[in-house]
């Protein structure tokens, strides 16, 4: 029996992400919390006839959280504002901050256990505000936490294909870093299978990958951020721990996570300078990130300038969450 949680749920992600997670044959019961509109969500997707259960919660009595939350295994958390144009991920630290921050508070009481997925931006940072709030609580496990930056991985393979011709589906990119403008790094001499990318098309493509969300925020014209293609990436994660955690083997995706709580990620740590979070691939097991892997030393030169910049920008990202735990 797997029992799911998202949080935000009436949101623009939120709502198809519960979608897919409602239909999908490895969740047996889903649970919805947002601040607003929740029952509408719910008994919407309740008459879907697929096998999961769906129950929906309002913050009302101060114990909605809690009913959503107890018993949860897999608790995905699209809740916060998006950008609107003109804004980067980290504008959106403070309102969001907060936000996470309350509701990793309701995981490390009611379902301390649950393997968390943090969509919420800044993720750079709010994965380091989860974690010290999990680890406030003495209830922090690395191998449970996660920052979804599944979607830079899906734009990678939609515009590498645009550039050199086949499916998207063809190739698998590593995108390592952050979620964030430059602290997003595509590793295009890994793509498999191998692709030549011109070198006059490098730039440009490195720079769509980088700031591929613009292009939405823009298009959306002060409307909001990526929440179509954003569920299905959050939603391919999801599945992907889920058939992992059900015994499938082989099964990577990179991710952002704490590097000193992960087998393997000592090593990117020391490659990273020290930084305590990177998204890596990640093998995904039956107890969550079993193994971080490190691309990072096959990185050609100018990749290795791109990680140079990503360097930079998360020491200040992931700095700035804990220091808004630790300072309370
Ligand atoms: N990780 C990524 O790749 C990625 C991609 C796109 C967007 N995002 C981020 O996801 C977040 C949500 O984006 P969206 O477009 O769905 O926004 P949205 O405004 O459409 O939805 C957010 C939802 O969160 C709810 N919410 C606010 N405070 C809450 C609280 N305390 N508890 C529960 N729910 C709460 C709101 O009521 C709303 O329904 C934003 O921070 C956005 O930047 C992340």
């Amino acid at each position: 029996m797997v029992k799911a949680a998202v949080l935000g749920a009436s949101g623009g992600i939120g709502q198809p992400l519960s979608l897919l997670l409602a239909i999908s044959p490895l969740v047996d019961q889903l649970s919805l919390y947002d601040v607003v509109n929740t029952p509408g969500v719910g008994a919407d997707l309740s008459h879907i006839n697929s096998k999961a259960t769906v129950t929906a919660y309002l913050p009302e009595d101060g114990k909605g959280l809690e009913k959503a939350l107890t018993g949860c295994d897999i608790v995905v958390i699209p809740a916060g504002i998006p950008r609107k144009p003109g804004m980067t991920r980290d504008d959106l630290f403070k309102i969001n901050a907060g936000i996470v921050r309350d509701l990793v508070t309701g995981v490390a009481k009611f379902c301390p256990k649950a393997f968390v997925l943090v969509i919420s931006n800044p993720v750079n940072s709010t994965v380091p505000i989860a974690a010290e709030v999990l680890k406030s609580h003495n209830v922090f496990d690395a191998t449970r936490l996660f920052g979804v930056t599944s979607l830079d991985v899906v734009r990678a393979s939609t515009f590498v294909s645009e550039v050199v011709g086949g499916s998207p589906t063809d190739y698998k990119v590593p995108v390592v870093g952050g979620h964030s403008g430059e602290t997003i790094v595509p590793l295009l001499s890994q793509i498999t299978p191998s692709v030549e990318i011109p070198s006059d098309k490098l730039d440009a493509l490195v720079n769509r990958i980088q700031f591929g969300g613009d292009e939405v925020v823009k298009a959306k014209d002060g409307t909001g951020s990526a929440t179509l293609s954003m569920a299905y990436a959050g939603f391919k994660f999801a599945e992907s721990l889920l058939r992992a955690l059900g015994g499938e083997t082989g099964i990577v995706e990179p991710t952002y996570v704490y590097l000193p709580g992960v087998k393997g990620g000592e090593e990117v740590q020391k490659a990273v300078g020290g930084l305590e979070f990177f998204a890596v691939p990640v093998e995904l097991g039956p107890t969550g990130a079993v193994q971080a892997t490190n691309p990072l030393p096959q990185a050609n030169e100018y990749e290795q300038g791109l990680l140079e910049a990503a360097k930079k920008g998360l020491s200040v990202n992931i700095v700035k969450g804990v220091e808004f735990i630790s300072k309370l």
